[in-house]
């Protein structure tokens, strides 16, 4: 059945840090992929039933005894199979070939290298000859296995990509998958349409008329709870739901006090109306208490996660019966909180605060398959104005994490009049279409400074704007010298608090978007 998930990609992650690119990569190709770590069991990945594998990079030699190795039956699947970076040293490495570290006389590559190609093969077909890719590698390819061939290099590199075309196993040294690789994404297109054949049914149109089908089913006659911020995630989540269950759907807007200036109104005027019901619950004061002390950053996630569920309890029983928790609970949300086997970067609240014991049947999350760029695809399709999809993100915690170390009434008041300020002019200067996300960060470290006659001291505060395609990375946005001249003016003369205003200008890595 077309809307059926027909071709899955699984890709077995080793810990490299642009998995998920990966991931998101193979979808934009219009086919369905799941990661997985890479000791998931051979008869899983049978039941799975994918069309092909791909093998992550990740930080390991692959010959050292205790780096991630593979259950060798995998290369008998007959699979086609395409190993990245550290996935590629490693199927050259199992099925025959030898890795060994870059040697003195050669030198590693690190960051945008120039690699020839043999347009000849079916991967690089319609790409030039020559072109930038992303490399990022201390071990080398020094013999290949039996049956495989070299077919691309660089100066530094003999085997920058290799294949044994009868098997359809096909290993590349660069990343593919990061934007810098100039033909990464045709790269990629081509080993799923090309090599795998694959018909790439994988749509956002498809998704909706399958899981409205598979909520009605799930949920029946049942009552379900969502919480909505007003964000892209959890308003595209109430549209599929409300699709499917009319008027069973209960939305809750908590309001923890911890959002923007007049941004908890906006998002009641915009819900208010609807056709389900929607509260709005005061849960300022409770949750401030429960941040009082607290200035590690992970704990800050758990109490609010907490918190969150608890206001949800309780307005569950005022409400009465109701069986379901929905959230809008994203893909990333997913990896980053640690279920993957790459590192816990940070906690994202509502996968990292959940307590293990909830008073509810179940929990609702409708987009937990979904990048947000597919979450933004099916917030169009389900007919959601511009101005939600297109929605700048706003961490689930807040402001609280963009005042840095413990959270106060009086540190956030500052915090949002500063960042109103910054926010507005960015509009106003449309300079907003450069960033993928901009805001104000509150730090702990008050400065010296004069106004007028007076010696002050006071907050330094920091604007951060970044432009990104997806969050994993970004860079910071050049913002014109004037424009930060301006912003920086109105906000220590109009905000009482701060006497000074910092840009950020760091990337991520080695930053990351928010500061805590
Ligand atoms: P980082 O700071 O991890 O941010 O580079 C990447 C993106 O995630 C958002 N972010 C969060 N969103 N709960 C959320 O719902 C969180 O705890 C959280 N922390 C970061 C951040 O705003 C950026 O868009």
């Amino acid at each position: 059945m077309k809307e059926d998930i027909i071709e899955k990609v699984l890709i077995l992650n080793f810990g490299g840090q642009y998995d998920e690119l990966i991931a998101r990569r193979v979808r934009e190709s219009g086919v369905y992929s799941m990661i997985l770590p890479y000791d998931t069991p051979i008869d899983k990945i049978k039941e799975l039933n994918p069309k092909a594998l791909i093998f992550t990079g990740g930080p390991e030699s692959v010959y050292k005894a205790q780096s991630p190795h593979l259950n060798k039956e995998i290369y008998n699947l007959g699979l086609p199979i395409l190993g990245i970076c550290y996935g590629c040293q490693l199927l050259c490495y199992e099925l025959g070939g030898r890795v060994e570290s870059v040697t003195d006389k050669r030198q590693r590559e690190y960051g945008r290298t120039m690699v020839s190609f043999d347009t000849s093969i079916t991967l690089f077909d319609s790409i030039p000859k020559e072109s930038i890719v992303w490399m990022s590698h201390s071990d080398e390819i020094t013999m290949l296995p039996s049956g495989f061939k070299g077919i691309a290099n660089s100066a530094n590199c003999p085997y920058a990509a290799i294949m044994n075309e009868d098997k359809k196993i096909y290993g590349i040294q660069f990343h593919p998958e990061v934007t810098h690789t100039e033909y990464g994404k045709a790269i990629i297109k081509n080993f799923l349409s090309k090599v795998c054949n694959l018909s790439g049914s994988w749509t956002m149109e498809n998704y909706k008329r399958k899981t409205i089908r598979e909520l009605k089913e799930k949920i029946g006659n049942s009552k379900v709870l969502l919480a909505l911020s007003g964000g892209v995630d959890s308003s595209v989540a109430a549209r599929l739901l409300e699709e499917a269950i009319g008027e069973n759907l209960i939305c809750v807007f908590v309001d923890h006090g911890l959002m923007r200036l007049n941004e908890g109104d906006n998002i009641e005027n915009t819900f208010k109306n609807g056709k389900t019901r929607f509260i709005r619950i005061d849960a300022m004061e409770r949750f401030y208490s429960a941040l009082k002390g607290v200035t590690e950053p992970e704990k800050k996630r758990k109490i609010i996660g907490e918190q969150f569920i608890r206001e949800f309890e309780n307005i569950k029983k005022e409400i009465g019966e109701v069986d379901y928790l929905a959230q809008g609970t994203i893909y990333p949300d997913v990896i980053e909180s640690g279920k993957g086997k790459a590192d816990t970067i940070k906690s994202h609240h509502n996968v990292g605060g959940l307590p293990s014991v909830i008073d509810f049947k179940g929990i609702i999350e409708p987009l937990r398959l979904l990048f947000k760029d597919e979450v933004r695809i099916l917030g169009k399709e389900l007919g959601l104005p511009d101005s939600i999809v297109y929605r700048q993100p706003f961490p689930g915690p807040g402001l609280a994490i963009r005042v840095v170390g413990e959270v106060t009434k009086e540190k956030l008041d500052i915090l949002r009049c500063a960042d109103d300020i910054f926010t507005k002019e960015m509009e106003k200067e449309g300079l907003n279409k450069f960033a993928s996300q901009y805001f104000a960060v509150l730090t702990n470290v008050r400065s010296v400074g004069v106004m007028g006659d007076s010696r002050t001291y006071e907050y330094a505060l920091v604007l951060r704007s970044v432009t990104t395609e997806d969050f994993m990375t970004c860079e910071w946005t050049k913002l014109p010298y004037e424009f930060l001249d301006r912003v920086s003016l109105r906000i220590v003369n109009e905000v009482k608090g701060v006497n000074r205003v910092l840009y950020d200008i760091t990337g991520k890595p080695p930053a990351t978007v928010e500061f805590e």
